[in-house]
């Protein structure tokens, strides 16, 4: 019988999980987030202009981050922290947390593209289709710890390649453990390579079908998840991207396991970039914010829940991080996006050592051909990864007015603080590219 006594143990892990969630939410105050713009933030800017930032990205991988390295008199030592005693066969199992349009899609590239990796890109998509239908982003608390609940235990079992777990959320439900139904399937290399990709392609074909998600799902045919099973069991390591967990306690069950091997990487962004960019993605959800945009005047119905929820649960899950729960010990690394965008491949190379993965001349080369700011290959798509690059980082500068800025910065001034975003107190300042908005800060991790 297959009801054993593991999924018991599972049963009673997952309660556990639930009822942990819930006393935490009930025990933590609401933040007040809507403090006064407070003092000038001080700290000088980083000698790198974004031109300076786009070139780097065509370097060669040895030296190409110095230029820029030897200007900023914080990051040296961020590049050469002591690194622990690790096992580097034993399986690692990475998660991304992160928000949307925070250039996840771009984290993510950077372990789809190892070829020990099994990537899997937002999985927890569909157990939130399946679980809230009609509410794209749930706030109601008794709906988000059914989901979290969920959504651990999906993870968990995503991590020991029991794909099949997935298949109980995908709608239409899949038929002998095959679907076309999953969510950016072709986002993850290996479900759109051998051996999950049987259709007969050349080598040229097979590039196409890994450079174009598109191309992927109508080459590679429905998705055998048995195959993909097999696929995930082959590698060594598994990561998984998802923007559909708010904050790092609610990952604390999952992290505590011991074999799980889990570590986290938390992706951050300056709230005012994912504002601009949620502006430009999501156009209904942010309709009022493009009116105020183009109208100038702030509309009295504005959804103020959509930028207050990414900054309270950045301070939130931020917070924990820094202060160095015994919990999180060699399990946490904060990671700012821009600092990814100026210094690719060094922030790669710290985030590889973090994990105690060695880092594949796939993903340099890959990172290599991806920061220059400009493909045409892929600047169809809606979530390309190319878009979000260096170049672009902090282009939300010339994106939303003054007024939203401001805006902004009022109701996320804690968060800017946290995490050293500079807040602006004057249109030219904020236009003025050559001046930075990110203070030199380094996020080392603690083991
Ligand atoms: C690493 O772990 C593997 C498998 O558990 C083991 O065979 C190997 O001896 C370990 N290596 C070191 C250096 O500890
Ligand atoms: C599923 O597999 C069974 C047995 O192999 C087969 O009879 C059935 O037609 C398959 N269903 C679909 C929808 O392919
Ligand atoms: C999926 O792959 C397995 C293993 O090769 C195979 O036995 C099974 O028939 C395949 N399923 C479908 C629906 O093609
Ligand atoms: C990088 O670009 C070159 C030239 O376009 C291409 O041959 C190579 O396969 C690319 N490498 C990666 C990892 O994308
Ligand atoms: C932009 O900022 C730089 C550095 O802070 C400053 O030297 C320059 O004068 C500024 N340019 C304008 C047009 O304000």
């Amino acid at each position: 019988m297959q009801c054993s006594w593991k999924s018991m143990v599972l049963l009673a892990l997952a309660s556990i999980a639930i009822q942990y969630t819930a006393i935490r939410t009930f025990s933590t105050k609401p933040f007040s987030l809507l403090c006064s713009v407070g003092l000038a933030p001080t700290g000088h800017a980083v000698n790198c202009s974004l031109k300076d930032l786009t070139r780097l990205g065509q370097e060669t991988p040895e030296g190409s981050d110095r230029g820029c390295d030897e200007v900023s008199s914080h990051t040296p030592s961020s590049y050469s922290f002591s690194l622990p005693s690790y096992n580097a066969s034993k399986r690692t199992h990475i998660l991304i947390l992160a928000t949307t349009r925070s250039g996840s899609s771009f984290v993510g590239q950077l372990f789809n593209q190892h070829p020990e990796v099994f990537y899997l890109f937002e999985p927890l998509y569909h157990v939130q289709l399946a679980l809230l239908p009609r509410l794209a982003q749930s706030r109601n608390l008794a709906e988000r710890r059914v989901m979290l609940g969920a959504a651990r235990d999906l993870l968990r079992s995503l991590y020991h390649c029991h794909l099949s777990s997935l298949e109980s959320y995908i709608r239409p439900r899949p038929v002998n453990h095959s679907t076309d139904k999953l969510f950016r399937r072709g986002a993850s290399r290996s479900l759109c390579s051998l051996p999950v990709c049987q259709a007969p392609l050349s080598s040229e074909e097979q590039n196409l079908v890994l450079a174009d998600e598109g191309e992927c799902v109508r080459r590679c045919g429905p998705l055998n998840v048995s195959l993909a099973t097999d696929a995930c069991r082959a590698k060594r390591h598994a990561a998984i991207k998802t923007v559909r967990i708010p904050q790092i306690s609610d990952l604390r069950a999952l992290i505590e396991d011991p074999r799980l091997n889990l570590k986290v990487v938390q992706l951050v962004r300056d709230p005012r970039g994912i504002l601009a960019s949620r502006i430009e993605t999501f156009r209904d959800t942010y309709r009022l914010w493009r009116l105020w945009r183009a109208t100038g005047h702030r509309p009295h119905n504005l959804d103020l829940g959509q930028i207050n929820t990414v900054c309270e649960d950045f301070l939130r899950s931020v917070s924990v991080g820094l202060a160095r729960p015994a919990w999180l010990r060699g399990r946490y690394k904060l990671l700012r996006y821009e600092d990814l965008a100026r210094f690719p491949l060094q922030k790669t190379r710290e985030l590889y050592s973090f994990l105690g993965l060695v880092l594949d001349h796939s993903v340099e080369d890959w990172i290599i051909n991806n920061t220059r700011g400009s493909s045409d290959l892929s600047s169809r798509q809606k979530f390309t990864t190319v878009r979000d690059s260096a170049a672009n980082a902090e282009n939300w500068r010339v994106k939303l007015s003054f007024d939203m800025v401001v805006y902004t910065q009022t109701v996320c001034q804690p968060v800017l603080e946290l995490l050293g975003y500079k807040t602006v107190f004057h249109p030219r300042e904020l236009r003025n590219l050559s001046h930075s908005l990110v203070e030199d800060r380094t996020f080392l991790p603690f083991f």
